[in-house]
């Protein structure tokens, strides 16, 4: 489904939003999911559409919502960004390879997961700057707080990893649009971000500080903390 069609900006960005969300609990795919009133993946787009540089966003809905989330996204879009809604697949890699298809000539391309809904525009300018200034893969990330450690099946704890080098990461991930193509075109397994494919092609990923407020709305609880961070006034006023 296709709502306008604009010219402006270098970025497209692709948002997986085709997944059902189990760990959430029942009710509807994760995408859908209300927070303060109004489903994640609209929070979402907002935010994406708030950068300057998008000029197209994609977006990989559940095959039987494609209609329902077109009709969702009717008005949250400045008339000069094109946005597309198509069928997403059944992984997550699956769905980016499907709205890839779906791009356009901008020569930079951001994959950014709907469950991050709350991803400041900031930090989607700030992965597409990185790709701009000449860095073929771009990723936001975070310390790691918590220590990991290596537990086996029985439960007993194998080793304690050196966490100084560990970083979490976010998405908005960020790609010259011909590496992410190249990427996914010689994908063989299932990975769990578009960083970890342009890897195994050997591309150089770099990275910039991620954002709190990009967390990975997973688990219910992440919900709470994601209502609070909504409803919280910073020094800027704004979640
Ligand atoms: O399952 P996970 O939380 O890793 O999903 C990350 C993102 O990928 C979510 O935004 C989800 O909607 C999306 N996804 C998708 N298609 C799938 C599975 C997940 O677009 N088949």
């Amino acid at each position: 489904v296709t709502a306008q069609r604009g010219v402006r900006g270098d970025v497209a960005v692709l948002v997986p939003a085709a997944g059902q969300g189990v760990r959430l609990g029942p009710g509807h795919p994760k995408a859908l999911r209300c927070l303060s009133g109004e489903p994640l993946l609209v929070h979402a787009i907002r935010r994406a559409a708030a950068v300057p540089s998008v000029g197209q966003i994609v977006v990989a809905a559940a095959p039987g919502a494609v209609k329902l989330v077109s009709e969702l996204l009717v008005g949250v879009v400045p008339a000069d960004i094109s946005i597309e809604v198509i069928a997403g697949g059944s992984s997550r890699q699956a769905s980016v390879a499907s709205a890839l298809t779906a791009v356009g000539p901008r020569p930079i391309v951001l994959v950014h997961d709907a469950a991050r809904a709350l991803a400041p525009p900031e930090l989607f300018e700030r992965v597409a700057a990185a790709v701009r200034e000449g860095h073929p893969a771009v990723i936001p990330v975070v310390p790691i707080v918590d220590t990991i450690k290596y537990v086996d099946s029985a439960g007993m704890v194998g080793g304690t990893v050196d966490r100084t080098a560990l970083r979490a990461v976010q998405t908005p991930q960020g790609f010259r649009r011909d590496v992410l193509v190249a990427a996914h075109g010689c994908a063989v397994d299932e990975h769990t971000d578009d960083a970890g494919l342009a890897e195994k092609l050997g591309v150089p990923v770099f990275t910039v500080p991620g954002d709190d407020r990009a967390l990975k709305i997973t688990r219910p609880v992440d919900l709470v903390v994601a209502e609070a961070l909504l409803t919280r006034r910073g020094p800027s006023g704004r979640a």
